[in-house]
């Protein structure tokens, strides 16, 4: 994969280019809506992490820009884009089942557009496969080239050929692009992207290139805007948001940055991910516990517990220095919930070194943990080690690593009996029509009878009952 190159922002003439593609298209997209009496449609389908979410958004205010209504049936598209996502295996095979599901659609409608972008398309395995085994794709891009869509869409509807645009190995920051966001209360700003950190078993560094930072005034800008048009629950994205700032010859960082977004006057919550230990400092988590906006929640992925794996793992802390800043956190905001991620069955982990994890979940009591059994990705160090784990060790341990956390994630949700929380109600639940899903502060599932004029706005609630994944109370 080619070296990055270290210019931060998309130039005005690249932007222009794609306002004169998007001009482009809606004149042909009002054609449509005037000789059919509808719009064309777009569907936009995401796999992967909340920065994809953010960049799914992004892909379909530019789809909306240009003259396509988003719909969520794909049999109703014009427009298919699957945003794809590279960080384990199942991820992979899911994006590639999805888009072979849509070959007959397209049999159907041979004017559809078929995209696929995102992680999983900037590695040149994948790029080779789509080739040659999904002839009916139209376009494809890696993360590199999200605000390029205008473009590269221009271009298929024009030369009628596809467009498979491997990395551009240039990765920018793009400001001002159309966002439609997928909810009204909730919000996804990314601050920073990509990743320097180079952890041995991950894509990511790989697919989504080296950090660069926006603005402080951007982000400042686009949260107060948020704030004022009554968003509840706002998230600030970065694959190491600790990073934030250092990119950019800035004297500031992202404790500086949420000590900002906190004036923001109004009634809402600022929550942000993810946090690498390494560069975790005091000055963050003292602007936390001060804040009047930045909820008290922590996702600090640990990975494994024994020194000898974080090693192996290049994360650049060891287990003491892990704790180190859990116990200051809990010290500062004895209230804060934490969740972290780990991964089992990483090469050569011994049985040793996997109770070292669980004597470690014991130490830290997570209120949840993201586990994930580990998934070897093609290019990263680790695919290469010797002593990969075999599937069944791997399972085991994965069930039992879940069997300790549970005991812990059940025991950190008891205290909440009887007691009344804040929640920020979302949405109906799937399974029963009058029941209700929000998150507490710190981001636990509090399930409770409501209806939809609560959707959107912070409620008490008082919990009834609690159990390993959520809480159950009513609205007082
Ligand atoms: N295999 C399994 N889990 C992984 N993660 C990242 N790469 C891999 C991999 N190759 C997990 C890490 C990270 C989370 C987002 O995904 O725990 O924190
Ligand atoms: Fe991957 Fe490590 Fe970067 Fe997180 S910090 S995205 S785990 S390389």
């Amino acid at each position: 994969m080619e070296e990055i190159k270290k210019t931060r922002f998309v130039s005005p003439e690249d932007t222009k280019r794609q306002a004169e593609a998007i001009a482009r298209i809606k004149a042909d997209s009002d054609r449509y809506l005037y000789e059919n009496g509808m719009r064309r449609k777009a569907f936009v389908m995401t796999l992967g992490c909340q920065q994809n979410e953010a960049d799914s958004e992004k892909l379909a205010g530019m789809s909306e820009a240009m003259g396509y209504e988003i719909t969520d049936i794909p049999d109703d598209a014009s427009l298919i884009i699957v945003n794809t996502c590279a960080i384990r295996e199942h991820a992979e095979k899911r994006a590639l089942s999805i888009v072979g599901q849509y070959k007959h659609i397209k049999a159907k409608n041979p004017e559809l557009v078929i995209c696929i972008c995102g992680c999983m398309v900037v590695q040149e395995h994948r790029i080779r496969d789509i080739k040659m085994s999904y002839p009916y794709v139209d376009i494809l891009f890696g993360t590199s080239s999200i605000h390029k869509f205008p473009e590269l869409l221009c271009e298929k509807l024009k030369v009628g050929k596809r467009v498979l645009r491997a990395d551009s190995g240039e990765y920018l920051v793009a400001e001002g692009l159309p966002i439609k966001r997928e909810s009204t209360y909730k919000a996804w700003v990314s601050v920073m992207y990509g990743c320097n950190n180079f952890c041995s078993y991950c894509i990511v560094p790989y697919v989504r290139g080296r950090e660069r930072s926006r603005e402080m005034s951007e982000v400042i800008a686009e949260v107060r805007e948020l704030v004022e048009r009554g968003y509840k629950d706002i998230t600030l994205l970065g694959q190491n948001v600790n990073s934030y700032g250092k990119d950019g010859g800035k004297n500031y960082d992202f404790a500086d940055l949420l000590y900002e977004l906190d004036k923001i006057e109004g009634d809402y919550l600022l929550h942000f991910m993810t946090s690498h230990p390494k560069d975790a400092t005091k000055k963050l988590i003292d602007v936390m516990s001060s804040s009047k906006h930045i909820a008290r929640q922590f996702h600090l992925p640990m990975q494994s517990g024994s020194d000898r794996v974080l090693k192996a793992m290049n994360r650049k802390y060891d287990f003491e220095k892990y704790i180190g800043i859990v116990d200051y956190i809990r010290e500062k905001m004895p209230t804060a919930t934490i969740t972290s991620d780990i991964i089992v069955g990483f090469p050569q982990e011994t049985e040793d070194d996997f109770e070292d994890t669980l004597r470690a979940l014991k130490r830290a009591k997570f209120d949840m943990i993201f586990s994930f059994i580990y998934s070897p990705r093609k290019g990263t160090p680790a695919a290469e080690m010797e002593g990969q784990i075999a599937p069944e060790i791997q399972s085991e341990r994965f069930e039992r690593l879940l069997k300790v956390q549970n005991e812990i994630s059940l025991a950190s949700n008891k205290p909440y009996e009887g007691k009344t929380v804040r929640v920020l109600c979302e949405e109906r639940s799937k399974n029963n029509e009058s029941v209700f899903n929000g998150r507490t502060e710190g981001g636990k599932i509090v399930f409770f009878d409501a209806d939809d004029s609560y959707t959107g706005r912070f409620l008490n609630i008082e919990i009834e009952k609690a159990d390993t994944f959520a809480l159950y109370g009513k609205i007082i």
